[in-house]
C-alpha cells in the first residue's frame, strides 16, 4: 500500500466503529458467510432506523471482517449477533468486538448483558465465558434451523 506521494503506509490495525444503514450491504455479506439461518437486509435496516439496536463493525484496511449487533434497553444489553469472517478468525477480532460491545453498552447505561448461543457453538461459548458470561438457563429446541437447544448466558457489566 502507498500514500498519494508514493511512500509506503504501514498496515492499518483493526478499526471498530458504529455502523449505519449505509453499511448493511457489507454486513449482509458477512452474515451470509457466517450463519446458515441469517437475518434479512430488511431486519437490519428496520432495526437500525428505529434505533432498536446498535451494530459495531470491525474493519481491517477498510474491509469489514466482523460485526456485532446488540440492543440496550434500560440497564439490560442483549447481544443478537456477533461474527467474524471465517478467514479472519482466531486473531482476537471476536474478543475485540465483544469488548467494544461491553464498553458501548456500559456507556449507554447497561449493567448486565444477556445472549443465547447454540449448545454446539464451542468457539462462541468459550469467548463469552472469557468475558464473564455464565449460563443461566436453556431453551429447548430453540433454533429453527437445527432445533438445537439455546444456552442462555448473562454477565454483569461493571
Ligand atoms: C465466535 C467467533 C465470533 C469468535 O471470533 P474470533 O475472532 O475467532 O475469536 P478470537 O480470535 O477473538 O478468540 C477469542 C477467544 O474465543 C475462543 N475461541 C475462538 N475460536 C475458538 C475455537 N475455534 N475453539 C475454541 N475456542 C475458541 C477462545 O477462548 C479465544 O481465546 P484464545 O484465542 O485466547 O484461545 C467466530 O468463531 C465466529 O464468527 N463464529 C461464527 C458466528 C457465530 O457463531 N457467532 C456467535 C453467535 S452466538
Amino acid at each position: 500500500m502507498t500514500d498519494p506521494g508514493g511512500l509506503p503506509v504501514p498496515d492499518a490495525g483493526p478499526v471498530i466503529e458504529p455502523l449505519g444503514p449505509g453499511d448493511i450491504r457489507e454486513v449482509m455479506e458477512l452474515e451470509r458467510l457466517c450463519f446458515a439461518y441469517h437475518w434479512t437486509e430488511e431486519q437490519f435496516r428496520l432495526g437500525l432506523e428505529r434505533g432498536a439496536y446498535h451494530i459495531l463493525g470491525l474493519r481491517l484496511g477498510g474491509r469489514m471482517v466482523g460485526y456485532a449487533a446488540f440492543s440496550v434497553i434500560q440497564d439490560e444489553m442483549e447481544i443478537m449477533n456477533l461474527a467474524v469472517h471465517p478467514e479472519f478468525r482466531r486473531r482476537g477480532f471476536g474478543a475485540r468486538l465483544l469488548d467494544a460491545v461491553l464498553r458501548h453498552s456500559r456507556a449507554a447505561g447497561a449493567q448486565q448483558g444477556f445472549l443465547d448461543v447454540k449448545e454446539s457453538n464451542i468457539p462462541a461459548i468459550d469467548l463469552y465465558r472469557k468475558f464473564g458470561f455464565n449460563q443461566i438457563g436453556v431453551r429447548k429446541r430453540y433454533y429453527p434451523d437445527t432445533r438445537e437447544d439455546a444456552l442462555l448466558f448473562r454477565c454483569d457489566i461493571p
